[in-house]
């Protein structure tokens, strides 16, 4: 007997279903618009900062000058670690991937953490800011000490983006860099139900605790359809070598039917908005660095495309992470790391998240249609 449940349609990948509604993120694909809580990210990345839009998407609103200040603070007070944990660090092998190791420490931080399963308001707005602020801290570490370097203490004198980079690499960075950090980390902070938010957002309907919907959402970031293609984007650029081998890899990629990363996006069918405004960053890096052909080589390979029948007909344009990865690059960062720089910012989004499935939870269970055997005869063992 068939039964309604096994009618029903399977939408494979969940695509273009809506499993709930949000008030955090606004993806609009068509347009090529993206908006937290209603605000367009080109203001947030031009005028604002990351401790606003992290302000934003955790309290619902903008801040003033006296929270904004008061919030900078208790960010920046949250960046230090247990002693133990930089024990962990040092024990992880050499060869762990930085993600695998990040998620292991995201997990390790919520042992040392008092009241790491509390699910309140203001619990969680706690668990939040330290598992924002911790991050920056443990991925600093993490890279140092495989460089054979000690890890560099946080400082709270200097903002999120600017304190990262000083710990990851050991020394103040300019303005220019500490601000492209910045607007990096505003652009990558939300965007709507993609799988490590979807992941967070399961995890904490069990009524689970921020630090497990965190480690889980990495687990789902780190594979290579999510949370890798900003890397395999600039690993593509270095691999190409040279703006003058443009042309030719083009034609070769084209014939051997291979993906141009960074190019293309399941929901924008224009230019990504945040691609437009890395762009921009990375054309300013690339004008202080001495290695501006990786962007001219970029700008090259994008102009190929976007003239291209085939990418035209497909509406395929340049995505967060083609220009993402070269900012990544020209702020000094290995490209192994690339993931958890995503990570660094998304984690606003997944505990912002977290937080909005528990004001209103219910429990995210879905169906499965059953297409296996059926009733079969069991043979005891010594019969088959
Ligand atoms: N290069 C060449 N052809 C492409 C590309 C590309 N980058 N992307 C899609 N196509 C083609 C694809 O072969 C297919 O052609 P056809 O219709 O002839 O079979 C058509 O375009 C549609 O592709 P699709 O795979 O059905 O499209 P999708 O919406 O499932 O895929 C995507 C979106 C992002 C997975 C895909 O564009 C892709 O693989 N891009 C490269 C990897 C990448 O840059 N990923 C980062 C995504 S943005 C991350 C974020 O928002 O957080």
């Amino acid at each position: 007997m068939t039964t309604k449940v096994e009618q029903a349609q399977v939408i494979r990948g969940l695509e273009g279903v809506y499993v709930s509604t949000t008030e955090l993120s606004r993806v609009d694909g068509e347009r090529g618009r993206l908006f937290y809580r209603g605000y367009a990210i080109e203001d947030l990345a031009e005028q604002g900062s990351f401790e606003e839009t992290a302000y934003l998407l955790w309290h619902g609103h903008l801040p003033t000058a006296t929270e904004l200040e008061r919030f900078s603070q208790q960010l920046a007070q949250s960046r230090r670690l247990p002693a133990r944990l930089y024990c962990v660090l040092y024990d992880l092998p050499r060869e762990t991937t930085p993600v695998t190791a990040m998620r292991t420490m995201v997990s390790a931080l919520a042992a040392w953490e008092p009241n790491a399963d509390a699910t309140t308001p203001e619990a969680e707005l706690y668990h939040a800011r330290r598992l924002t602020a911790t991050f920056t801290t443990m991925t600093a570490a993490l890279h140092r000490i495989r460089q054979g370097e000690e890890p560099v203490l946080p400082r709270d004198d200097l903002s999120h983006a600017a304190n990262f980079l000083y710990m990851f690499h050991g020394r103040e960075p300019s303005a220019a860099a500490a601000r492209a950090m910045d607007t990096f980390l505003v652009l990558y902070a939300d965007h709507g139900f993609n799988a490590s938010t979807f992941t967070a957002r399961v995890t904490a309907s069990t009524m689970s605790d921020m630090y497990s919907s965190v480690t889980a959402a990495l687990g789902a970031l780190k594979g290579p359809l999510h949370g890798g293609a900003m890397e395999a984007a600039m690993r593509q650029f270095l691999e190409i070598g040279a703006p003058d081998n443009v042309d030719a890899w083009f034609e070769r990629a084209l014939k051997e039917k291979r993906r141009i990363m960074g190019i293309g996006h399941r929901v924008y069918k224009t230019w990504d908005p945040r691609a437009r405004i890395l762009r921009e960053q990375a054309r300013i890096l690339a004008s202080e660095s001495d290695e501006p052909q990786w962007f001219e080589l970029a700008e090259r390979l994008a102009e190929r495309t976007l003239q291209h029948p085939y990418f035209q007909e497909r509406r395929l344009y340049p995505n967060v992470d083609y220009y993402g990865g070269l900012v990544a690059y020209y702020l000094g960062f290995p490209p192994e790391y690339y993931t958890l720089l995503f990570a660094v910012s998304r984690i606003v989004g997944w505990t912002a998240h977290v937080m909005e499935q528990h004001a209103d939870n219910r429990l995210i269970r879905p169906r499965a249609l059953y297409t296996g055997a059926e009733e079969l005869a069991y043979t005891p063992l010594q019969a088959r």
